[in-house]
């Protein structure tokens, strides 16, 4: 990153700064200094009158892996989609509270969220890639950002090497992303978020579509882009938020008497570790040892 702080997110993007994604990688023991990048404060997100999530306060910090887990509609695609502005693409849907992105918060007037959108990229849970080129796939991001094509050719290799997938495909660039395997879609997606050099990468289920082998290479490859990038994953699947995650936040969901709807609630925050061996909560406990759905 060359600019940390969002002072720049308001103005248009500078396609020189994309694909030069220098940041040394700044991992030590999990959690002991790190640096904040986001710091979420108080956020409930609705749709309509209907509260989704509410009151979530959790940090996420540069260069690691926390895992959001929870049951099926306790909020958490919601809460992921609140960190890049992406729940601006609903309607209806609103955040209140503060997502505090290095001391700014992303929802302030003034902010780009296309901007927003490219420091924090994101990979959903079906690999969707265009129905274009190998190539082209991955180097779309920076052609609508204005970067020449002779600095793409270097940053889709560069991506694809990042994501690895470069080895698979070297040689057909140019045939269709769409013959590539379901594993081979979503690291091409991977890849083709990290072509915009954004320094944080949030992942919804990305292995949810996936066989094991594939999900194993998905992993292996989350752990490594921690390195170089900070990612947030949602999974349902916990023993793959137990094996790669630093930190783990576990939702669940409260019934509201009155309106019998349920709304998402962070029940607890901790390092992966110990979420999944001594949590402080019950309802964790009872959900990382399978007792409750
Ligand atoms: N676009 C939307 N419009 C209205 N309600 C939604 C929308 N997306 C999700 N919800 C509701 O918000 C709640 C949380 O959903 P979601 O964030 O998808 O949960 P999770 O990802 O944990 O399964 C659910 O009750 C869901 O039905
Ligand atoms: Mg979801």
């Amino acid at each position: 990153m060359s600019d940390p702080s969002l002072s720049a997110l308001g103005r248009t993007v500078d396609p020189r700064r994309i694909g030069a994604n220098t940041a040394p990688a700044q991992h030590g023991p999990a959690g002991h200094g790190a640096p904040t990048v986001f710091d979420i404060r108080g956020v409930n997100v609705y749709y309509g009158a209907y509260k989704a999530v509410k009151d979530v306060n959790f940090t996420v910090a540069k260069n690691e892996i926390t895992a959001l887990i929870g049951p099926s509609g306790c909020g958490k695609s919601t809460l992921l989609r609140s960190l890049n502005r992406m729940n601006d693409l609903i309607p209806g849907a609103r955040v209140e509270g503060t997502v505090s992105y290095h001391g700014k918060d992303v929802y302030a007037a003034g902010v780009d969220p296309v901007e927003v959108r490219r420091r924090i990229g994101m990979v959903f849970q079906k690999a969707n890639p265009f129905p274009k080129s190998i190539f082209d796939n991955v180097a779309y991001g920076p052609r609508i950002h204005g970067v020449p094509r002779a600095e793409r050719e270097a940053i889709v290799e560069d991506s694809l090497k990042k994501a690895a997938l470069w080895d698979e495909v070297k040689d057909k660039l140019k045939q269709s992303a769409l013959a590539l395997s379901g594993g081979q879609q979503q690291r091409l997606c991977i890849a083709r978020t990290i072509a915009l050099a954004p320094e944080v990468v949030l992942m919804d289920e990305p292995c949810s579509a996936l066989d094991p082998i594939a999900t194993a290479r998905i992993e292996e490859l989350m752990v490594d882009l921690a390195k170089q990038f900070t990612i947030v994953i949602v999974t349902h699947n916990m023993q793959q938020a137990a094996r790669v995650s630093d930190k783990t936040a576990f939702f669940s969901t409260e019934v509201n008497e009155q309106s019998d709807t349920r709304t998402g609630v962070l029940v607890e925050f901790d390092d992966t570790q110990r979420i999944f061996t001594t949590p402080s909560d019950e309802r964790t406990e009872n959900y990382v040892t399978g007792r409750f759905g």
